[in-house]
């Protein structure tokens, strides 16, 4: 059996850095509220010049070098993303052409937060399939351009970032990505979306006054919801599988909130110290945020060869899921 290995990955994270001293100076909130309700400290934000793609792009690049491949070697990029440049064309088609990947196939994927999952499963599912031998799977987000800069909910949370994965084709079967789950269920679209700007809420002045093009969330509700999730999918992943939480050697989260982190690793027995988290100094990045703390893990040499890496991921939707990967 095929396994879709990563062996490159990227990260890349626009160099404004917003504290939350610099957002007391924007709307009513303060320090200690923030850390203490969703333990995020500072968050990276684009400048004017930079879009999704822009971010993609270097992430992609960073991944492609690790990997020790030149952009022909391509056959299809695979994009997690909210905010992509523009309607269209994807993100995907932006970064193939400016990266040079001329031969490869390429799609946005809108699964919000799941966006990093979405767009890692379906890269692996390409290559287990046998239809190609290398997929760019990345995950970029500029949500600071969705963010309603007056609306103190949500503009603590929100960031910028992205990351990006080479996989790769191997007869190794012990090792790779050894399996994911995604599921969805829309009866939950209100508790987290954007109203304006689609064929229901096409973009007008009185949308543009009335807010409708920024991100609206039922943070408490959301909360909830998003333990549950996470639980179940980690828990089912891990019993198909025939692995305990006890077998997990780092579980990467999305960085959504470490609240919501904490509760979640409680309940399927999982001690923080094999908890990847960063979301202190990123914020919640969206679809990128799984890739970003990946890459970071890495680096920081907390995911060692042969170690089994649990990731999951939730967003608005809601759409949410898991992927299991022996390193
Ligand atoms: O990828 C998925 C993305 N979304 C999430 O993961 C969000 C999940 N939800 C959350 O992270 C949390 O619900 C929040 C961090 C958004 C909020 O925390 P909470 O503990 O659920 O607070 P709350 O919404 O119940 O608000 C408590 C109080 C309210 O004041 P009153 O009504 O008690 O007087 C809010 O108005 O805190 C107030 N508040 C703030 N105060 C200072 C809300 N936002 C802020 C703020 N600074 N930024």
């Amino acid at each position: 059996m095929t396994r879709a290995r990563i062996v490159g990955l990227g990260a890349y994270a626009p160099k404004r850095v917003l504290t939350n001293a610099d957002l007391a100076k924007m709307v009513e909130t303060n320090d200690e509220w923030i850390v203490q309700r969703s333990g995020i400290r500072e968050r990276h934000i684009a400048d004017e010049s930079e879009a999704t793609s822009d971010l993609a792009l270097r992430a992609a690049q960073q991944a492609l070098e690790r990997a020790n491949l030149v952009p022909e070697d391509i056959e299809f990029i695979a994009v997690g993303t909210t905010t992509p440049d523009m309607f269209f064309p994807s993100v995907g088609n932006i970064v193939q052409h400016k990266l040079g990947c001329r031969r490869a196939g390429s799609v946005d994927m809108l699964a919000a937060c799941a966006g990093s999952i979405y767009s890692l499963s379906i890269g692996a599912q390409f290559i287990q399939t046998g239809k190609y031998r290398r997929v760019l799977c990345i995950g970029a987000e500029t949500l600071s351009r969705i963010t309603d800069w007056t609306d103190r909910g949500t503009c603590v949370l929100l960031a910028d970032a992205a990351g990006a994965a080479v996989l790769e084709a191997s007869d190794d079967e012990a090792r790779g990505i050894l399996d994911f789950d995604l599921y969805s269920d829309g009866q939950y679209w209100d508790l987290l979306y954007m109203p304006g700007g689609g064929s229901r809420q096409p973009a007008t002045r009185e949308s543009v006054d009335a807010r409708l093009h920024f991100a609206k969330m039922k943070g408490g509700e959301v909360f909830k919801v998003a333990v549950r999730m996470f639980v179940d999918c980690t828990e089912r992943i891990l019993a198909r599988n025939g692995f305990s939480a006890a077998d997990v050697s780092l579980f990467i989260p999305h960085q959504a909130n470490l609240r919501i982190i904490e509760a979640a690793v409680k309940r399927v027995s999982l001690p923080m110290e094999r908890v990847f988290v960063n979301v202190d100094r990123y914020g919640n990045t969206g679809a990128a945020s799984v890739y970003v703390a990946l890459e970071e893990a890495v680096a920081q040499g907390r995911v060692r060869s042969g170690d089994l890496v649990l990731m999951a991921a939730f967003g608005g939707g809601f759409a949410w899921g898991s992927l299991l990967m022996r390193w």
